[in-house]
């Protein structure tokens, strides 16, 4: 049976000081206007329901679900949507929330397909960016936390559905 190691990255005090700042950021930035965060499942939906709940702005919350791409779809970049917004953004200041990125084909394909909708503006906050792994070009409009390459568990992200429920980041060590 594989076991893991975690060691942790960033704890939970500190991603709530982060999240508490990106609220305001975000507050201060959306004064005024119709925010609509688009949570992407499941990575998102802790970091998504802080982030929410500091908001000093009027929020609306949808989700939207993607499968992660095959090694068929890996260079184009295509992703398939499997659970689709249950309303229209059209005319919304849309804000994507997302748990990392990592190659940036996901969002980079997710902000593309949305823009397609009209929404009256269209922006991205992600709680964690690994920079070094990108495969295209992609730059987040809000990021809590520059990471390295490593894999990393908690907070919402899984390693084969493990570990969504740990208050820090951790990164992943598998010992086979
Ligand atoms: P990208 O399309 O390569 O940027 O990948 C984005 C998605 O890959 C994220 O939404 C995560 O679901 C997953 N992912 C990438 N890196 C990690 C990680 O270190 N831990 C957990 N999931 C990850």
């Amino acid at each position: 049976m594989n076991k893991e190691k975690l060691t942790l990255l960033i704890g939970g005090e500190e991603i709530g000081r982060r999240v508490a700042e990106l609220a305001e950021r975000i507050s201060a930035d959306y004064e005024g206007k119709q925010l609509l965060l688009v949570c992407v499942l499941k990575g998102a939906v802790i970091f998504a329901s802080d982030l929410m709940r500091r908001l000093k702005v009027p929020a609306e919350i949808d989700f939207i679900a993607v499968s992660s791409y095959g090694s068929d779809t890996a260079s184009s970049g295509v992703v398939r949507i499997l659970k689709d917004l249950d309303k229209s953004i059209k005319g919304k200041d849309v804000l994507i929330v997302e748990d990392i990125v990592d190659t940036g084909l996901t969002l980079n394909y997710l902000r593309s397909s949305l823009l397609n909708r009209k929404p009256r503006s269209l922006k991205v906050v992600t709680l964690l960016d690994k920079p070094v792994r990108r495969k295209v070009e992609f730059t987040p409009d809000y990021c809590g936390f520059e990471i390295p390459d490593h894999f990393v568990v908690g907070y919402g992200l899984d390693y084969d559905e493990k570990y969504r429920q740990l208050e820090g980041i951790y990164v992943l060590d598998p010992e086979l």
